[in-house]
């Protein structure tokens, strides 16, 4: 399915949930958003539905997301309807990497073994200033496991300016030693109001950093929809990579769609919600109806995160968390 920019649009990201065990500050406030109640979700049948629909109609990739994706009590149940979809050979996961551990081994039975885990550093103590809570040994825990068990994990490390710059070389080393892509990511405003104007550590930044550590730094060439640019350590078992997140200059090979856990879609990550497909659903439609609904929002699709931001209805002050945007 082409949008009017001649992109593929084959990936489809779908938050199945808006909590979160951990309060992020660069995601959440202290005192964490007002959550949905569990009737506002779409539900895992609901769920399954959608991605036959978009199955039929090219997609082949799916990222299910949070929040926290393993909080949902029947996620591995909707884990196990995708698998059994035939177009979706690539499903990938998002997760905090908090209550994976005893999933690991259906998930391996599932196929499911490409999960991008989130750990801004590997320090302790600024782990839980960042994350508001105390579950650095556990998430390092379960990034081990993960290796041993040959799961294909990205390391995902949201930089800021003054919180966690010195992580990056640290994080970058992991690289060397493990399996693992490693990405560094700019902050974006999604925050739910903790704060409004950011202190931008840009993907720049990030990447004068490297190279000033890494002077053999090699750049890769990105596959097709990829938000990283990417970059190889020779002799180094991971490549590294810089997500310009907030600079937004991969805009131009964007292959996503995304699905908040209450059904709104939302054709670029900076737009504001386009239509809510839950409700459009419960109103009793068809699966045409529903296909024909999706292919008129990708056509729609805006040209860029820039364009999007531009055409939000809702202020920015009010960005909302990445918790309920889904990441
Ligand atoms: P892969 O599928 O492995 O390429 O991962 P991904 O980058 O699509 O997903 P992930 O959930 O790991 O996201 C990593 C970071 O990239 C997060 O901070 C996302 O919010 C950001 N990101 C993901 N997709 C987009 C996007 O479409 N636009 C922008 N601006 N940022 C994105
Ligand atoms: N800016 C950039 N990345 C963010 N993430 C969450 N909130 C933000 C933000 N404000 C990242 C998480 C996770 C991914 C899905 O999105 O760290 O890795
Ligand atoms: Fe696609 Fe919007 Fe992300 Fe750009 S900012 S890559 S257009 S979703």
């Amino acid at each position: 399915m082409k949008d009017s920019f001649d992109r593929t649009i084959n990936y489809v990201r779908i938050a199945v949930t808006d909590r979160c065990n951990l309060r992020c500050f660069y995601c959440m406030p202290a005192n964490g958003i007002p959550y949905e109640p569990k009737a506002h979700l779409l539900s895992y049948e609901e769920i399954t539905r959608l991605l036959r629909i978009l199955g039929g109609l090219g997609f082949r990739k799916v990222r299910f997301t949070g929040g926290e994706p393993f909080l949902r009590k029947d996620f591995m149940q909707l884990l196990e309807n995708t698998a059994k979809l035939e177009a979706f050979k690539s499903i990938h996961i998002t997760s905090n990497g908090t209550l994976l551990q005893r999933h690991i081994p259906r998930l391996q039975e599932l196929g499911i073994t490409k999960i991008n885990l989130s750990i801004d550093s590997l320090d302790k103590e600024r782990f839980h200033k960042i994350t508001r809570r105390d579950d650095f040994e556990k998430v390092m825990e379960t990034f081990h496991m993960l290796v041993d068990h040959n799961f294909k994990i990205k390391l995902n490390a949201v930089i800021m300016k003054g919180i966690n710059t010195q992580d990056i070389i640290p994080l970058a080393e992991l690289a060397k030693d493990y399996p693992v892509d490693v990405r560094f990511i700019e902050e974006m405003p999604f925050n739910g109001g903790y704060k409004e104007n950011l202190e931008m550590y840009s993907a720049r930044d990030i990447f004068s950093d490297l190279k000033t550590n890494y002077a053999d730094l090699e750049q890769l060439p990105s596959a097709h929809g990829d938000t990283a640019t990417l970059y190889q350590v020779p002799e180094y078992q991971g490549n590294i990579g810089v997500i310009a997140a907030f600079s937004r200059t991969f805009c131009n090979t964007c292959n996503r769609l995304r699905i908040s856990s209450k059904g709104e879609i939302k054709s670029c990550l900076y737009d504001d919600g386009v239509f809510n497909i839950r409700d459009f659903m419960r109103s009793g439609v068809s699966d045409q109806e529903l296909s024909d609904k999706f292919s008129e929002i990708i056509r729609l699709k805006p040209k860029d995160g820039f364009e999007a931001e531009r055409a939000r209805k809702s202020p920015k002050s009010a960005m909302q968390s990445m918790s309920s945007i889904g990441g």
